[in-house]
């Protein structure tokens, strides 16, 4: 479908922004680079790659990420204030496609207790904002932020401000994820009858009461052409519409809605794959499109029935997504090209030096696990490629346990900023003996509020891949890490972990 059609949805992803806003969603610059990049080769037309004045990180992030990306447009978030807009337009200076999307609350409680602003001082910055924004991109939105408790007629009256002033896209917000279906779809055909025709209405719905998807839906029956989305429906408290059930909606009824994408859905699992090892958070098994038993029939009745027919029990094929077959890729044997090719495939672009790094850690798997998957490879790419220089990291490991009366113990080597630094320890059990010596080398003391382990893929011999996170002076963060053993894999995510906390101490 050409970009011009009117039937075509336009995919905002703020996976990177909203989705990052989420507790323990935090990317550092390299994660948020290889994101962009995933979200780019599934096909989404703009990436709101952060908010420009929230932080250095996120200014930093949006212009590296409009350096890299070449198809999406790249877009910053900024409030109504002329700096916030300066300071987007700046983050977006190389990017080949640019948009400015500023926004301001419109219902009464938000404008009374939050900003403390009167309605016509609302109105004033949005004229304000979107005419500077607009003198310093061509493309511009505007959000009603908290638009489904707001007064329709004011909500319109802000829309035609910011469309008289140069917005092309106007954003009808359910921030607190407050709408039903048919009441936002009616609100979305209330500003269709109202603007021009040739202004895009987008909508960007929040989960709180599982709606989000069905909001969003229902808003293009009214006339929305652009969804805002995040995989997984990743967001702020229960997270925004997840693009994968959107996308997969529309698909798999197009007879019903007659609309268009330019998503290639091929690439909606991995690019779930990619977040979920990324943040560190496992998808859950029965997520919709990309849970682990979105394909897996359990009941013999409908076994039987996929065997004769997989229409029977499936309204979309594995492949549509880009699910994985599984089929063994790699081993002790592959050469330089074959991981090359392999990891092109998986939307993978690295330089030479880090395809030899990623080369180098095939071996060593390939030392102690025969066969090498694409979610092994997967995992290899983000231990050894995207990690930002780490203040510690795992040289040597070795634990004992026995029954005979010996406290489980453990013995490592750390570099510690470049220096060797080694320790022992006892502990209840073997992980909690790495991590009280973790503890003892790095000074560090935190609470372990979660940990998880999960095999990458099937057989005893499959990576471990753990999840934890911990808590200390009021910060937390999430580290992951993988190994064929699991108690080194547990290491290995407790320092990502410890790292990460680290950062957030020099950040402040
Ligand atoms: O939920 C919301 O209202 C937002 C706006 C900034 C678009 O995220
Ligand atoms: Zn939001």
């Amino acid at each position: 479908m050409q970009k011009s059609d009117p039937n075509r949805i336009i995919i905002f992803d703020t996976t990177l922004r909203d989705g990052e806003q989420s507790p323990g969603a935090t990317m550092n610059l390299s994660e948020k680079i290889l994101m962009a990049r995933q979200l780019d080769l599934l096909g989404v037309d703009i990436i709101e790659a952060g908010f420009a004045a929230s932080s250095p990180g996120d200014f930093e992030a949006i212009s590296a990420i409009s350096r890299e990306i070449d198809n999406a447009v790249v877009c910053s978030l900024a409030r109504t204030d002329i700096h916030d807009i300066d300071r987007a337009a700046e983050s977006l200076a190389h990017a080949k496609k640019k948009r400015i999307h500023t926004f301001v609350a419109t219902s009464p409680l938000h404008m009374q207790y939050k900003l403390n602003m009167k309605p016509d001082e609302v109105l004033r910055s949005v004229e304000n904002a979107v005419k500077h924004a607009s003198a310093c991109v061509e493309d511009v939105e505007f959000s009603c932020e908290d638009a489904s408790r707001s007064d329709l007629d004011f909500m319109v009256q802000a829309c035609q401000i910011a469309v008289d002033n140069g917005a092309k896209t106007l954003n009808i917000p359910d921030t607190v994820g407050y709408a039903q279906p048919a009441e936002h779809a009616a609100r979305i055909a209330y500003l269709k009858e109202r603007v021009s025709p040739d202004i895009v209405i987008s909508v960007h719905c929040h989960n709180d009461l599982g709606l989000a998807v069905a909001n969003t839906l229902a808003s293009f029956q009214a006339g929305a052409r652009q969804a805002e989305t995040t995989i997984c429906g990743i967001g702020e408290r229960a997270g925004n519409a997840a693009l994968e059930e959107i996308i997969m909606a529309i698909t798999v009824r197009r007879h019903l809605y007659r609309l268009g994408h330019g998503i290639k859905t091929e690439h909606i699992y991995p690019t779930a794959r990619v977040l979920s090892r990324i943040i560190g958070h496992t998808i859950a098994r029965n997520k919709p499109i990309v849970g682990a038993n979105a394909f897996a029939h359990e009941s013999g009745i409908h076994q039987a029935g996929v065997l004769k027919n997989p229409e029977t029990y499936e309204i979309m094929t594995p492949a549509t997504i880009g699910l994985p077959s599984n089929a063994i890729v790699l081993g002790k044997h592959s050469g330089k090209n074959a991981v090359k090719a392999k990891l092109e495939d998986m939307g993978y672009h690295l330089e030479s030096e880090q395809i030899n790094q990623v080369l180098a850690a095939v071996k060593r798997l390939a030392d102690v696990k025969k066969d090498i998957y694409d979610e092994d490879l997967e995992a290899l790419v983000l231990e050894e490629v995207y990690r930002i220089p780490d203040r510690y990291a795992l040289v040597h490991l070795g634990v004992q346990t026995s029954d005979s009366g010996v406290p489980p113990t453990a013995a490592l080597v750390l570099d510690v900023s470049g220096k060797r630094v080694q320790h022992a320890g006892f502990g209840v059990g073997p992980i909690d003996a790495v991590f009280k010596a973790i503890d003892k080398v790095t000074g560090h003391s935190p609470k372990l509020e979660q940990f998880s382990v999960n095999a990458i893929t099937g057989g005893t011999d499959a990576q471990g891949e753990v999840t934890v996170r911990i808590s200390e002076n009021n910060r937390n963060a999430v580290g992951r890490g993988s190994h064929p053993d699991i108690i080194n894999a547990s290491a290995r995510a407790y320092l990502n972990a410890l790292n990460r906390l680290s950062r957030k101490e020099e950040d402040n």
